[in-house]
């Protein structure tokens, strides 16, 4: 068995001088693979996803990024490393246009982004149509396309989600979940944290169950849907 591309392994720690709010958590994605974290609300699902991004005050563990340990390297070295991470919340600039939001995306990028801009607009033809109007004036889920399209602008190797469909239709989160595949199938392995855990699960290669900052259940979507227990406690039967 290869490695993981991205692990991040027995992570203990939490914020600033705070108590762990991460016990011992680890989450890993695979090349080619979509990795899924579920979980109660609280249970530490965007603590790990920050702490992956380098965001976390960590008292024991490792990120190691392609088998190299990045533990150490801040947030945007990360991103030159190759992570994207869009963040749950916060994740575009309202007041900018769509365009824009996708030029400061590229912001560690000298080189010509144009060609990545036109793969984002093929990826979301919405955003292209509505590349001049502000990111505040557009759906949920269109605000969405707009982050995700801000994170693949520097053609990361490894694509970080916090709840991409959040606040959506299920018919929104429907498309947002086959742009999620259509991502994954360009190469990208992505590691999304996901609360319509049913859907996330039926299109995970590999999906964890958080409770408390702990690992409680790890296994292929298919064999989480099937676990009795984690369809008690966490999909509603
Ligand atoms: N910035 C922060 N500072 C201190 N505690 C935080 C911060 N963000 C989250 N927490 C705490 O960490 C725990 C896990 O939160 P979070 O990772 O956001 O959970 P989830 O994403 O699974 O809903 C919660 O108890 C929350 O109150
Ligand atoms: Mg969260």
């Amino acid at each position: 068995m290869s490695n993981p591309f991205l692990i991040g392994d027995n992570m203990t720690g939490g914020y600033g001088k705070g108590p762990p709010i991460l016990h011992g958590c680890t989450i890993s994605v695979n090349k080619g693979e979509i990795a899924v974290i579920v979980g109660p609300n609280g249970a530490g699902k965007s603590t790990g996803m920050k702490a992956l991004f380098g965001m976390l005050n960590m008292h024991e563990g490792h990120v190691l990024l392609d088998g190299e340990d990045i533990s150490a390297l801040s947030p945007q070295d990360r991103v030159q490393r190759g992570m994207g991470f869009v963040p749950q919340t916060s994740n575009i600039f309202t007041s900018m246009t769509v365009e824009e939001n996708l030029e400061m995306g590229a912001f560690i990028r000298k080189d010509d982004i144009s060609d990545t801009m036109a793969q984002v607009y093929e990826l979301f033809p919405i955003l292209k149509e509505k590349r001049n109007q502000a990111a505040g004036e557009l759906s949920g889920g269109q605000r969405q396309q707009v982050a995700v399209g801000r994170a693949l602008m520097t053609q990361p190797k490894v694509l970080m989600l916090d709840e991409p469909t959040a606040g959506v239709s299920p018919i929104v989160m429907d498309e947002l979940f086959d742009r999620i595949l259509g991502i994954a199938a360009t190469g990208i392995p992505i590691l999304m944290v996901e609360q319509n855990a049913r859907q996330a699960l039926e299109i995970a290669d590999k999906g964890y169950v958080l409770v408390q900052g702990r690992n409680a259940h790890t296994g292929t979507g298919k064999e989480l849907l099937a676990n009795p227990e984690v369809r008690q406690s966490f999909l509603g039967g």
